[in-house]
């Protein structure tokens, strides 16, 4: 029916206007997820930004009559960002929570609620959540910024087949993932780091957060353009790069030749890469994921690099259900 339509409706959100501008706030993966979502307003012409709940409390940023201001939520309980949410809502902001709990505090405070419906997530590291908040991202997007102009429903339309894909594709990648052998090579090293660029960026700071999380090791994720900007003072042959680089578009060109700066110190690369990239003939290793939309394959590369960390953390004997000094919902500030 949404093939048809070229438009998104969201039972949730029957009676919401389209906003001017929208501000994000989240806590860790779910500040993840705020960063792809915030650019996929922006690249429908809605200003929006993404902030750390945490920070956003200290200095909120203005906002006008018609902005809306999201949490992303997975628990729907993280002190931050109901904080945050509080605090906008104190200064009259319409609020709007993405969340996986039904019920939960920022699903009942908020004006508008939108659930993810990833089902119960029992691992303290987020992981289908964070897939289910971008998925979800997307048709949150389609359905506030539905103009009815040709160039949304276009956009619309070849989104959906994508994310009706998105199932399947993920299970392949879970079928035929080489990541296992590929963290093998690199056990004990000094650091990781995770590199991408636009869309790519949440996905690598993720990567390293989830990285982090269970393996405990030391792993950093940068947008790929800032490494020369100072991280590259710490590339070695002995820390990994993970880089995500998909389609052969000028952004993927430009990553490519940040991979080419690591490579000059020595430092081994894996691509999570499509076929289209030619980021193969630079890497050491390659994850592969299938051919999707541009905006969906961010979900795609995201769970390579959450195999990464699997195999890493396993490999270890890390408790990776329930790594040491975290809760699964943290609920003071
Ligand atoms: O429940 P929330 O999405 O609000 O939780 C936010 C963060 O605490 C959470 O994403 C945390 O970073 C996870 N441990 C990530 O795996």
């Amino acid at each position: 029916r949404h093939e048809l339509s070229g438009s998104v409706s969201l039972e949730e959100l029957s009676d919401i206007d389209s906003p001017g501008s929208v501000q994000l706030v989240a806590c860790g993966t779910s500040y993840h997820a705020a960063l792809y979502v915030a650019r996929l307003f922006r690249a429908r012409g809605v200003p929006a930004q993404a902030h750390l709940a945490s920070e956003y409390v200290t200095a909120p940023a203005p906002f006008d009559s018609d902005s809306l201001l999201i949490g992303i939520t997975q628990s729907g309980e993280t002190a931050d960002t109901l904080s945050a949410l509080r605090e906008a809502q104190r200064r009259g902001a319409s609020t709007l929570a993405v969340t996986n709990v039904v019920g939960s505090t920022a699903a009942r405070e908020c004006d508008h609620v939108v659930y993810i419906r990833a089902g119960p997530e029992i691992g303290v590291a987020a992981t289908k959540t964070f897939s289910s908040q971008l998925a979800t991202g997307n048709l949150l997007v389609e359905r506030l910024c539905a103009s009815g102009t040709k160039r949304t429903s276009e956009s619309t339309r070849e989104l959906i087949p994508a994310l009706r894909d998105l199932p399947n594709q993920l299970q392949s990648v879970i079928d035929n993932s080489t990541a296992k052998s590929v963290v093998e090579e690199y056990v004990d090293y000094d650091a990781y780091f995770f590199i991408g660029r636009g869309l790519h960026r949440p996905v690598a700071l993720e990567g390293a957060l989830k990285f982090k999380e269970i393996t405990y090791e030391h792993a950093e994720g940068f947008a790929a353009g800032e490494l020369k900007h100072g991280p590259l003072a710490l590339v070695t042959q002995r820390t990994p790069i993970f880089a995500v680089v998909t389609g052969n578009g000028e952004r993927a060109q430009k990553t490519i030749s940040n991979i080419k700066e690591v490579q000059a110190r020595d430092a081994p690369v894996v691509a999570v890469t499509d076929e289209q990239s030619e980021v193969r003939r630079y890497a050491n290793y390659t994850l592969e994921i299938p051919q999707t939309h541009p905006r969906i394959a961010p979900v795609l590369a995201n769970t390579q690099l959450q195999l990464v960390a699997y195999h890493m953390a396993d490999r270890m004997n890390r408790s990776i259900d329930k790594p040491r000094n975290l809760a699964k919902s943290v609920t003071v500030e």
